[in-house]
C-alpha cells in the first residue's frame, strides 16, 4: 500500500478511493463495499458514518490499522468476515473466527422454509440443528420462535465454542443446547419437530476452482466427500428416525443436489417435497415432511 505511506494527509474519501481501486485491480468483487466495512472497523465506527467525515485526516494509527486489513484482504483473500470477526446473518450480529463458516446470505433460504414448515405447528417446537458451525440458523429459528427448544451439534468443538458465545451475547443460550459430535449421534433416542442443516456439500475435486477465501474457512464445513452428496445422504438416510410424526426436514444444498436429495427423501418415509430457491434463484435448500399423523 505504497500510496498510503509517506507523510501525505489522506482524507476518508481519499483512502476509500485508493482502496477500491486497489481492491478492484486485485479482483476483489465487492471492492468498494470491502473498503468501507475495513475502514470504518479501523476508525471504529459505523460503515454508514464514513459518508458524514469524508473530509476527515486519518491519524498515522488509524492509517496503519487499515493499511494491515488491506494487505490482508487483498494479499492473502481473508474473508472481511474473519478480518472484522464478525458478520450479519437474520439480522443478528454474530461472531465469526476462522473455526467457523462465514454465514451466507443464501442460507436465510433455510431458515424461511423452516418458518414455513412450522408455520401451525404450535409455539414450542423442538429444532434440530446439525451442522451448527457459527450458530447462525439455531439463533435465527430460536429467535423467531421464542418458545422453541432448540439443540445445536456440531462435530468441531472450536465451532461450538463460538455459537456457544453467540448464543450469550443474543441471550438466547437458555433455549440452545449445545451438543457435539457426529451429525444425529449425540441426539440418540431424541425426536423433534423440525430437523434443519447447511452440511458441508462440495464435491472435494471442487478444492481448485473455488475462490480464494473458501481456503480460510474450515475444510470440514465445506467439503463433504469425493461426491459432495455424503453428508446430505446420511441425513436423509437417518433424519426418518429423529422427528416426530408430520416433522418438517430441511436441508441446503449445491443446486445441481437438488433433484437427487429430493429424490431420496421421497423413497424414504417423506412426502410433500419441496424445493426453494435463494435470493439468486438457485435451487437452495429441499424440505420434505415426515409421513404419519401430527
Ligand atoms: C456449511 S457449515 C454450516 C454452518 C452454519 N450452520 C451455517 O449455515 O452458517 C457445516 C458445519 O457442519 C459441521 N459438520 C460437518 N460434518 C459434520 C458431521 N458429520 N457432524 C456434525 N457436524 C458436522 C462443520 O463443522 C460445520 O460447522
Amino acid at each position: 500500500m505504497s500510496a498510503q505511506t509517506g507523510d501525505k494527509r489522506w482524507t476518508v474519501l481519499e483512502l476509500l478511493q485508493w482502496t477500491t481501486s486497489y481492491f478492484t485491480e486485485k479482483g476483489i468483487e465487492t471492492a468498494r463495499l470491502d473498503a468501507e466495512c475495513l475502514l470504518a472497523h479501523a476508525l471504529g465506527q459505523p460503515r454508514l458514518g464514513l459518508y458524514l467525515e469524508f473530509e476527515k485526516p486519518a491519524s498515522p494509527d488509524e492509517r496503519a490499522r487499515f493499511r494491515e486489513l488491506v494487505t490482508r484482504r487483498a494479499d492473502e483473500r481473508v474473508p472481511v468476515a474473519q478480518l472484522l470477526g464478525t458478520k450479519e446473518f437474520w439480522s443478528l450480529p454474530l461472531e465469526i473466527t476462522p473455526d467457523v463458516l462465514v454465514p451466507r446470505p443464501d442460507t436465510e433460504t433455510l431458515v424461511e422454509a423452516t418458518l414455513q414448515g412450522l408455520a401451525g405447528k404450535g409455539e414450542e417446537p423442538s429444532i434440530l440443528d446439525l451442522g451448527t458451525g457459527s450458530g447462525a440458523v439455531a439463533l435465527a429459528l430460536a429467535k423467531e420462535f421464542p418458545k422453541a427448544a432448540v439443540v445445536a451439534v456440531d462435530r468441531s468443538a472450536a465451532a461450538l465454542a463460538v455459537a456457544e458465545r453467540n448464543a450469550e451475547k443474543l441471550e438466547l443460550s437458555e433455549r440452545i443446547e449445545f451438543l457435539l459430535g457426529d451429525l444425529f449421534a449425540p441426539v440418540a433416542g431424541r425426536r423433534f419437530d423440525a430437523v434443519v442443516s447447511n452440511p458441508p456439500y462440495l464435491a472435494e475435486a471442487e478444492a481448485q476452482g473455488l475462490a480464494p477465501e473458501l481456503a480460510h474457512e474450515p475444510k470440514e464445513a465445506l467439503f463433504a466427500g469425493p461426491l459432495g452428496t455424503e453428508v446430505l445422504e446420511r441425513i436423509a438416510d437417518e433424519a426418518e428416525a429423529f422427528l416426530a410424526p408430520g416433522g418438517w426436514l430441511a436441508v441446503e444444498l449445491a443446486p445441481a443436489q437438488a433433484e437427487t436429495v429430493g429424490q431420496w427423501l421421497g423413497q424414504r418415509g417423506f412426502e410433500q417435497v419441496q424445493v426453494h430457491r435463494d435470493l439468486g434463484e438457485r435451487e437452495r435448500v429441499v424440505s420434505a415432511r415426515r409421513r404419519g399423523e401430527d
